[in-house]
């Protein structure tokens, strides 16, 4: 069995020693153009060469959970392309996000600041029942979180794209869902795949809906926000503050509006890293499926872009 790796930006090594530790007797090679044919992939933001010069894949497996970036890309008919499902980044992506409910509801940004200049005072406590958390997207990850941020008894909505059922979340879905979902939302959460129906859906029109004083998290992908839609609605007083982990262009460019916006945290798409062991050793196990003839799951369905 041949196994080609691609990635940018990220030391080759450690993956293929972990594959051909996970696999022996399989050949795990850095793809390089003009590379022998091989049985799978494994890739992160692979170049279109690449699926085109090889014709004899079995499946293309993505290093995350977001396959938009291989969706833009003309895919080869009759291979699969499979995601990670999970991989450690639900409890990491449930963490990043309480953290920043916390932080919010909490009021530990204005704590930090006036801790800066050793100002000892008390804040009003903030009523729970009034921070309703609203999670876009109920798949791996956004349900772990949305179940994850109820334990600590917010309310707690989700909005997926067909009815889904998780316990302790009231779920919307659909078109028909969605005015709902946003008008009882008071801290957004952003956990869909980017796909065309997806993309610029946290805009001027739709956040405007949100109830007063309204929160948004990103941690999703930077086009499901329109940028100035955002800034416009921080600085009008309708929304009071943002949490951002991913954006259009990465990394942010300097110059960006959101890095010295008062009211917007950045952080740099680190809400959910791709853990290698875990990610190494979820992949070799489909493969081994694969191998047997078992189905596996994280197939992307590519005419639903997800
Ligand atoms: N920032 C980071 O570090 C980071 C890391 C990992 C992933 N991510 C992002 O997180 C996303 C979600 O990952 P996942 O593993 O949870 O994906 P997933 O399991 O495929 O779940 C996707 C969810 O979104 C819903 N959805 C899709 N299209 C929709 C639409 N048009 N309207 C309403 N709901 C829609 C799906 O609805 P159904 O349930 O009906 O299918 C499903 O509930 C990824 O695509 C990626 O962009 C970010």
């Amino acid at each position: 069995m041949r196994i080609l790796f691609f990635t940018e930006g990220t030391r080759p090594e450690p993956w293929l020693d972990g594959f051909r530790c996970e696999l022996p007797g399989a050949q795990v090679e850095f793809w390089q153009p003009g590379a022998a044919p091989a049985d799978y992939a494994v890739v992160w933001h692979p170049p279109q060469q690449l699926l085109d010069e090889q014709r004899e894949l079995k499946a293309v497996f993505n290093m995350g959970a977001g396959v938009d970036a291989l969706t833009k890309l003309k895919f080869p008919d009759g291979v699969a392309l499979v995601r990670l499902e999970d991989a450690g980044m639900s409890v990491q992506m449930a963490e990043f996000v309480c953290h920043a409910v916390f932080r919010h509801f909490r009021e530990f940004d204005v704590y930090e600041r006036e801790a800066a200049h050793a100002k000892w005072a008390f804040r009003r406590p903030n009523r729970r029942s009034e921070f309703t958390v609203g999670v876009m997207g109920l798949g791996v990850l956004g349900a772990t979180v949305a179940q994850a941020v109820a334990r600590f008894d917010y309310p707690v909505l989700g909005w997926s794209r067909s009815p889904r059922d998780v316990p302790g979340v009231r779920c919307y879905s659909g078109e028909a869902g969605l005015r709902d979902f946003l008008a009882a939302t008071r801290i957004l959460v952003c956990l869909l795949p980017l796909t065309s129906q997806t993309e610029n859906i946290m805009n001027r029109e739709t956040l405007s809906r949100l109830a007063p004083g309204g929160y948004v998290i990103n941690v999703a992908r930077g086009a499901h926000l329109v940028d100035e839609d955002l800034i416009a609605l921080l600085d009008s007083g309708h929304l009071a503050g943002a949490t951002l982990d991913v954006f259009r262009t990465e990394p942010l460019p300097p110059e960006h509006p959101f890095w010295r916006h008062p009211k917007i945290t950045v952080t740099p798409h680190t809400s959910a890293r791709t853990l290698r062991d875990e990610s190494i050793a979820q992949i070799a196990r489909k493969i081994l499926a694969m191998e047997r003839g078992e189905p596996i799951g994280g197939v992307v369905d590519l005419e639903r872009g997800y």
